[in-house]
């Protein structure tokens, strides 16, 4: 191999291992040879009501994108996550719940899975939800989120969660865009020792205008606090529920039909509403989990996303229940109450494949041993990370202390709209190399591209985009099949594009160098540059605002915002506080700035429009590199911006 930093399979992993590289090599290369046939094959992975007899109907052609797979299959997705594991597994803990703290926990078998998601599936149908209804979850991290999403999927009801870091005024938008009938919550919420409003959060979303879709509000009770309550609208997880009967008839759900919408920031716009599908999607998270964790009996699995986001979707719940594996959903943060928090969680239920996010691998590492202390982790088998890329003293730091220098880490690209993992090595079959995500999954077709679109052979760097569907692609944005269109295929012609670039190196590799578009990734959470710009030109001061990303320490990125005020406004201390608290009001904390620039004037083109990439260059202190500022409508705006910019440094 052309690298000199790379860890082969050991023995001891390829012993143990599903697959080993010469299958992995050969089954890839059927899968990308015979599509139809292979994933023929490996739909099988599913329970179908009624069998598919068509397997792939694709198109990326320009104005004709269309995506179908196992279009004539009819199956459902509580059942194949549930009820099929019940001759054989009723009393295996399906779901393991760690509470914020370690004196709250619980074991859920497949059994009792199976009882409350049916009678909480039977509450909803009480209250007039039906198949194709849109339900909106805005959940803590306890079971009865996966309950939740099991029940809506149970009676083919399409779950929308937004993640409960964000504003009331995120929920309106996504409540609107979905025309959601159901909303479902909690009192509060907890993480690392504080409580999260999630239903005042609600009530307050609910006054925002076109929300009156909404018809009724279950609300779980979890931490006890005082909440308001609006008698006919709102209603009583447990009174609703504890009376259902324990069996609920799965609905029959074509493959195709909506599974859920999730949504995610783009580089223009409000946030885009990601549709997912049945049949597709589950084959897919189904397949990812069983090869990509290597996943095998008796192991205990946990993924640190919060049900929020689509790794909470395909990786906490879906992927792991249709293989009839133990879950774990836990609350809290990896560092609370002590910072080895999560290697505490780790031995206490004996994990042995341990999935989480770079962010979280920066936080614990900046605290050193601290983050092990009086822990053994001794049950780890395979550890994964998402959600940015992971640079190589991370995994080292990752690879050494967590898994004791014995555990493959796997580095898994993916997306929202990917359903699933894209890129990825497999434990028993990849050489590692820190800092790649190496080969691609089965039945995945990556390529790089110039700007002009021309696929680019060899070890090079480019745009990333796919040549060919998978059964985990979205489908399209819900009520707006334009905009997908435009987003992912009118870049460059009959390919998905990604958003990404990456390198690939001699040996295949691929090396995934960061967002090409104006979407930032902070802490693993995507936000895109013009959502928060929005945010703060709503704030009645700012005249205007622009926001670009810089290299953060923990964070991956952090948030540069620009800002410039209204005449006869001044940037005082409180209004700089101000500021901050206002975008997070508005978005949600994730988005809040991590450094607010007061500017006079951003330089613009004769035309208008704001040069990013000198604000980029300015923000990250390469003014040396500024390139080509000759088309620039006053240059004297960047050399005062780069001055302001060494003050705040
Ligand atoms: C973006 C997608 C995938 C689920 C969580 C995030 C970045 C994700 C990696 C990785 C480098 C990664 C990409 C991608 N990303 N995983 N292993 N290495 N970058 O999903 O919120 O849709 O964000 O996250 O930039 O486009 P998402």
């Amino acid at each position: 191999m052309s690298e000199n930093n790379i860890y082969p399979v050991s023995s001891e992993v390829a012993k143990k291992s599903l697959l080993t590289n010469d299958q992995y090599l050969s089954d890839y290369a059927e899968s990308i040879e015979n599509p139809e046939s292979f994933w023929n094959e490996k739909g099988k992975i599913l329970d179908w009501i009624t069998p598919y007899t068509k397997v792939k109907n694709t198109s990326y052609a320009p104005g004709q994108v269309d995506i179908k797979w196992f279009e004539d299959g009819e199956l459902n997705v509580s059942v194949n996550c549930i009820d099929r594991h019940l001759a054989t597994r009723a009393d295996q803990v399906a779901l393991i719940w760690e509470g914020d703290t370690p004196d709250q926990d619980a074991n859920i078998t497949f059994q009792m899975l199976y009882t409350q998601v049916c009678q909480f599936a039977n509450a909803l149908k009480s209250l007039g939800i039906k198949k194709g209804d849109v339900v909106c979850l805005y959940m803590p991290m306890t079971p009865e989120a996966a309950v939740a999403m099991l029940a809506c999927t149970r009676i083919g009801a399409v779950h929308s969660i937004v993640f409960g870091g964000f504003s009331p005024d995120a929920i309106a938008g996504r409540i609107i865009d979905s025309n959601a009938k159901l909303v479902i919550t909690a009192d509060e919420g907890r993480r690392g020792g504080r409580t999260v409003p999630l239903k005042g959060n609600v009530d307050e979303a609910l006054t925002r205008d076109g929300t009156n879709c909404v018809e009724h509000v279950i609300v779980l009770k979890n931490t006890g606090a005082d909440i308001n309550w609006q008698a006919g609208r709102d209603i009583d997880w447990t009174e609703i529920t504890d009376t259902q009967p324990t069996d609920c008839t799965p609905e029959t759900m074509n493959a195709e039909d909506p599974l859920f919408i999730l949504y995610t920031s783009g580089s223009t716009g409000t946030p885009k509403g990601v549709l997912h599908t049945t049949g597709g999607y589950l084959v897919y998270a189904a397949m990812t989990f069983k090869y990509v964790f290597d996943y095998q009996e008796g192991d205990i699995y946990w993924c640190t996303a919060d049900v929020g986001w689509i790794t909470g979707h395909s990786y906490l719940v879906y992927g792991p229940l249709a293989n009839g594996a133990t879950t774990l959903l836990f609350e809290g943060v990896p560092n609370y109450p002590t910072t080895a928090r999560m290697s505490e969680v780790v031995d206490k239920h004996n994990v042995t494949l341990l999935y989480t996010a770079p962010t979280a691998i920066r936080a614990l590492m900046a605290k050193g041993d601290e983050a092990i202390a009086g822990t053994k982790r001794s049950s780890l088998r395979i550890l994964g990370s998402v959600g940015e890329p992971i640079n190589p003293e991370a995994w080292q730091w990752y690879y050494d202390k967590i898994g004791d220098k014995r555990c493959p880490i796997v580095d898994t690209w993916w997306q929202t709209e990917t359903g699933g993992i894209l890129i990825t090595p497999l434990p028993g079959a990849t050489d590692l190399k820190p800092g790649s995500a190496t080969r691609p999954f089965f039945g995945v077709k990556p390529a790089l591209v110039d700007n002009e679109g021309n696929i680019l052979e060899g070890a090079v760097e480019g745009n990333l985009v796919m040549l060919d569907s998978w059964p985990g692609q979205m489908r399209t944005l819900y009520g707006n099949h334009d905009r997908f269109e435009q987003t992912y295929f009118s870049t460059f012609d009959n390919m998905y594009f990604t958003g990404d670039g990456a390198r690939r190196d001699e040996d295949g590799y691929y090396w995934i160098t960061g967002r090409v578009d104006d979407v930032l990734n902070v802490s693993g959470h995507r936000m895109g540059t013009a959502e928060i710009e929005s945010a703060l030109v709503s704030h009645p001061k700012i005249a205007e605002a622009a926001v670009v990303g810089v290299p953060h320490e923990i964070k991956g990125q952090g948030i540069y915002a620009y800002v410039t005020l209204n005449s006869g406004e001044y940037s005082t201390p409180e209004l700089y506080a101000e500021v901050k608290q206002w975008v997070r009001k508005e978005i949600g904390a994730i988005a809040t700035p991590d450094i607010l620039h007061w500017a006079e004037g951003l330089p613009k083109t004769r035309s208008g429009k704001i040069m990013r990439r000198i604000l980029r260059k300015i923000a990250t202190g390469e003014s040396d590199q500024l390139g080509d500022t000759s088309t620039l409508a006053d240059p004297s705006v960047v050399e005062q911006l780069i001055k302001e910019n060494q003050e705040i440094q």
